[in-house]
């Protein structure tokens, strides 16, 4: 019997709710497998700052780098909002990022047949959608230096180095390797030098890709493409910012920001994240949506611990819950026969991934 030993961050706002499912689902998928899972709960975000005066304590990052993967919820909140730039949620989890070195962040989004009708957008425009957002994560304008605020000024700086492009570039192909061999680089080239340097440098990997088509676009153009016709994507990449611009946006083809898992990979352990915040309106209440979640540990089977068929049984649970009419509040207006709480949800997927045959 194998024994994963995974950090567990569940931080703030409807963190901890969501993490508690994905658990829940990992136990039970592991009850038809040789291996079981070890739990390390480490803190991060607002929770963590008002623990220890630090929103990453020095012990989460230790913690991290001695699991085989961090399982990760949400960090934030109003309530930290005033807080100096380096206390603040999010900085904690910027600089975690940048600790662990996970560069790439991997966000599908992907169209469950039983949820066309709650995209905003008609359904024979998502009907099939299945693209994949290769966002680069530990660079860019979140990073770059010189960044600062006088009472009447406030800057930063976009910058990405060749090696960095290449990495992120690479992953992205490779993806689309085992895809359907697009690749569509996401930039501004038409205003910043930044991304005249990023297309140069994703051209010169293509080469090394002979059989993936690439195309590049321009991000204002990729978000209006996004909503007009999104199956024209198969693998999008891109820079820090326009990647966490442009996966929200993909969130909505699906139909709630609550179903959009992500990994975030490239170094020695992975992150896996819901796509999607803390919540603080709705925390504490039980009514967030625990699938994005669900699917992050599925994606945390699949990438990090090689687990390909445990993996298979979560995803195909999830679509079991969906087409059997379960819903959380989020899609409660779409084909429902049944609304749940998050518990209830994280029950029933957790119930259909622990039945055995596979
Ligand atoms: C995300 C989030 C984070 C980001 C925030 C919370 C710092 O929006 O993971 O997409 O901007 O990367
Ligand atoms: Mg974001």
């Amino acid at each position: 019997m194998k024994t994963y030993k995974i950090a567990l961050i569940k931080g703030d706002g409807i963190g901890p709710e969501i993490i508690d499912e994905a658990v829940k689902v990992l136990d039970a998928v592991s009850s038809c497998f040789e291996f079981d899972f070890s739990y390390d709960e480490a803190l991060m975000g607002g929770c963590a700052y008002d623990i220890t005066g630090d929103p990453l304590p020095a012990e989460t990052i230790k913690k991290a780098l001695a699991s085989d993967a961090v399982l990760f919820g949400a960090i934030g909140g109003e309530k930290w909002d005033d807080l100096p730039r380096e206390k603040r949620p999010e900085s904690g989890l910027l600089r975690f990022r940048k600790e662990l070195g996970v560069y790439a962040n991997l966000r599908p989004a992907v169209v469950y047949d039983e949820l066309v009708n709650a995209s905003s957008l008609k359904p024979e425009v998502v009907r099939g959608v299945d693209l994949m957002v290769v966002r680069e994560l530990i660079g860019g304008i979140y990073f770059g230096e010189p960044k600062g605020r006088d009472e009447n000024k406030g800057w930063n700086t976009m910058v990405y180095t060749r090696q960095e492009i290449e990495r992120i570039a690479h992953n992205a192909f490779q993806i689309a390797m085992e895809r359907s061999k697009r690749v569509c680089s996401i930039d501004k080239a038409n205003v910043l030098d930044v991304s005249q340097l990023w297309r140069e440098v994703v051209e010169e990997v293509a080469k090394e890709y002979p059989e993936v088509e690439l195309s590049h676009m321009y991000v204002d153009n990729a978000a209006m493409q996004l909503i007009r016709d999104p199956k024209q994507f198969d693998v999008m990449l891109t820079g820090n910012i326009f990647g966490d611009i442009l996966s929200d946006e993909a969130s909505m083809l699906s139909g709630s920001i609550g179903l959009l898992p992500s990994a975030s990979v490239g170094a020695k352990i992975g992150v896996y994240e819901p796509i999607h915040g803390s919540a603080p309106d709705i925390a504490g209440q039980g009514i967030a949506n625990p699938i994005a979640t669900i699917a992050s540990a599925s994606m945390m089977l699949r990438y990090a611990l090689g687990e390909i068929a445990a993996a298979d049984k979560i995803d195909d649970a999830i679509k079991r819950a969906l087409s059997e009419g379960y819903r959380t509040k989020d899609l409660a207006q779409y084909d429902a026969k049944e609304i749940c709480s998050t518990s209830e949800m994280g029950s029933i997927i957790a119930n259909y991934a622990a039945k055995c045959k596979h």
